[in-house]
This record gives C-alpha cells, sequence and structure tokens, in this order.
C-alpha cells in the first residue's frame, strides 16, 4: 500500500482557500490535514470551526482534523457535524483518553491520538487497541516550516513494536518537517500517513509535490 498523503491547509494561502481546495481535489493527495490551533495549547491560533465547516462543503477529500487545543472533548460533536473524517486529540491535552476515543467513535468519526515529541510511546499502552491512528508529532506543535526532530525514527520503531504486539490495527501518522528529503525515510520506516505543509503550499507547484510525496 502507498503512503497516504494528507497536505496540511495551515500552509495554504487564506487569501485564495478556494483555488487551494480545488488544487487538492485535483491532486493525488487522500486526505485534507486541518490545524485547529487555541493559542493555549500551543502559541499559535489558526482557524475554528466556521472556517472548516466552509472548507468540508467544497473539499471532496476526507478532512483529518488535528486538534491543538485544550478540552478537545468538548468539540467532538462540532468536529463530527464539520464531516470530519478523522479527529485527533492530544494525550497531553486530554484527561479521560478512554472517554473521548468511545464519544469520537460514537460520533461516527475515527479516532486518532497525537504525541508531542517529548511524550514517549508508553503513555499509549492503554488505549492502543482502540484508537484507528496514532500521530507522531515530529515538530513542536504551533507552527508550520520547522525542522524536522530526528528522534522521530526512533519513535516510529518503538510504536510499531507497540502496535505489533498488541494487535492494533492503528495507522501510524508523521506531522511536521516532512518535506523531500525526510519523507522517503519516513516511507522506509513505515509510516502510514505523512502531513505536509510548507513542502506542498509553498512549492511553485503543489500538485507536483503531491504526486511526488505519493510516488516515494
Ligand atoms: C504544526 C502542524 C502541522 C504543520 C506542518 O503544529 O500540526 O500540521 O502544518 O507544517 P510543515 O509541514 O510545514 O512542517
Ligand atoms: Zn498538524
Amino acid at each position: 500500500m502507498s503512503t497516504i498523503i494528507s497536505p496540511s491547509l495551515l500552509a495554504a494561502n487564506f487569501v485564495d482557500l478556494k483555488s487551494e481546495i480545488n488544487m487538492i481535489n485535483r491532486s493525488e493527495a487522500d486526505w485534507l490535514h486541518c490545524d485547529v490551533m487555541d493559542g493555549v495549547f500551543v502559541p499559535n491560533i489558526s482557524f475554528g470551526f466556521p472556517v472548516l465547516e466552509a472548507v468540508g462543503k467544497i473539499c471532496q477529500k476526507p478532512l483529518d482534523v488535528h486538534l491543538m487545543i485544550v478540552h478537545p472533548e468538548r468539540y467532538v460533536e462540532q468536529t463530527a457535524r464539520i464531516g470530519a473524517m478523522m479527529m485527533n486529540v492530544h494525550v497531553e491535552a486530554v484527561t479521560h483518553l478512554n472517554r473521548t476515543i468511545h464519544e469520537i467513535h460514537d460520533a461516527g468519526m475515527k479516532a486518532g491520538v497525537t504525541l508531542n515529541p517529548s511524550t514517549p510511546v508508553s503513555m499509549l499502552e492503554d488505549c492502543i487497541e482502540d484508537v484507528d491512528m496514532v500521530l507522531l508529532m515530529s515538530v513542536n506543535p504551533g507552527f508550520g516550516g520547522q525542522r524536522f526532530i530526528e528522534n522521530t525514527y526512533a519513535k516510529i520503531g518503538r510504536l510499531r513494536k507497540l502496535i505489533a504486539e498488541s494487535g492494533s490495527k492503528a495507522l501510524i501518522q508523521v506531522d511536521g518537517g516532512v518535506n523531500g528529503e525526510t519523507a522517503p525515510l519516513l516511507a522506509k520506516a513505515g509510516v502510514d500517513v505523512l502531513v505536509s505543509g510548507s513542502y506542498v503550499f509553498r512549492a511553485d507547484n503543489p500538485e507536483e509535490r503531491i504526486h511526488q510525496l505519493k510516488n516515494l
């Protein structure tokens, strides 16, 4: 199976969002990654549900929503309402993760759990069987265009081991600093889903970049 590509909307040109979504629709992208930031969990504010509702109306690719906010469990219904396929919550932001995962499933979405670069994979031991995807942050969340943290490769190995031992079917997603250099190494390391923001949207030909990532 080829790698699932989820370009990150954060790096898009917001003045011309419609053209950006049309480009995604035409491209080989599998999903659209949507970064919601609240200025509390991370030191930046991006966009919220009114924008995602509009995006969802014209985007033909499934929405992969990454919530970098405190108390993401309060927004399960709203995330479902915009038609999200996947809801990613940070383990650092949720107190009752088991309950939240079940609420996400009950709302008809896939459940993703996200780890910051310094949060160990062992945090997932008691929920890995219930989740559909684990998102490993390979930069400190909050901003696009940051440098990839090399420790991520070792972390992918630890996560693959945990998934294999538990019999979980969780996909592995990596987000942050994914570009022409890191993407082939990540695909080789067994990553199922690659998120890429600036490498795709800041290129002269974003569709070509998506094609390149899709055909590593
Ligand atoms: C960072 C976001 C990422 C970001 C990635 O906090 O979660 O999705 O858009 O951007 P690049 O690919 O530019 O590192
Ligand atoms: Zn993200």
